[in-house]
C-alpha cells in the first residue's frame, strides 16, 4: 500500500515545525528581518529547547494534518539547557524508526541545528524540506490513525 493516496497535482505542504526559542526560532527571525525568501508552507511553534518537543507532538501534527515535521534547535554544544539537543537527536532516531513502523517516510520528520546567526541557513532549510515534502506527495493517514485507535490514548 502507497503512502501517498491523494494526488501530487496543486499539491502545497503543510509543515509544523518547532523551534527552540534560543537558536532556530532567532534564525527566523534574522530571516525575516534580512528579507530572505523562504518556502511560506511552513507554521512555526516556538518551545524554550529543541528537547521540549516529545514524540507525542510529532505524531499528534501528523495525525492533524502535516506532511512533514521539522525540529530546529541550537547546534550541539550550544543548548543553553546544556544536554537537551542531545537528548532530542536520541528522540529523533527513536521517531525515524516509529515512522518507519507507521509506513511513513521518515523522510517526512527532520531534525536541523540552526544558530541565531544563521538565518540564511535557515530560509534554506525551510524551503529544501517543503520541496523534499512536495517531492514525496500528501501524506495519508489511514494507517496513523488505524494504529491511533488500535493504541488507544497515550495517557
Ligand atoms: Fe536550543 Fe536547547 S535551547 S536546543
Amino acid at each position: 500500500m502507497s503512502e501517498v493516496s491523494a494526488t501530487k497535482a496543486d499539491f502545497e505542504p503543510k509543515i509544523i515545525a518547532f523551534f527552540c526559542k534560543w537558536c532556530t526560532s532567532a534564525g527566523a527571525d534574522l530571516a525575516g528581518t534580512s528579507r530572505i525568501n523562504y518556502a511560506p508552507n511552513v507554521v512555526g511553534i516556538r518551545v524554550m529547547c529543541s528537547s521540549r518537543v516529545d514524540p507525542e507532538h510529532v505524531l499528534e501534527a501528523f495525525r492533524e494534518g502535516a506532511d512533514g515535521v521539522l525540529i530546529g534547535g541550537c547546534h550541539p554544544g550550544d543548548c543553553h539547557y546544556q544536554t537537551g539537543n542531545f537528548k532530542t537527536m536520541r528522540r529523533a532516531a527513536f521517531l525515524s524508526n516509529l515512522l518507519d513502523a507507521l509506513s511513513i517516510d521518515s523522510k517526512r520528520f527532520r531534525v536541523e541545528w540552526i544558530s541565531a546567526s544563521e538565518g540564511r541557513r535557515f530560509a534554506q532549510t525551510i524551503t529544501s524540506f517543503t520541496e523534499e515534502i512536495r517531492s514525496l506527495g500528501p501524506l495519508s493517514r489511514k494507517r496513523l490513525l488505524k494504529e491511533s485507535a488500535r493504541g488507544g490514548n497515550h495517557e
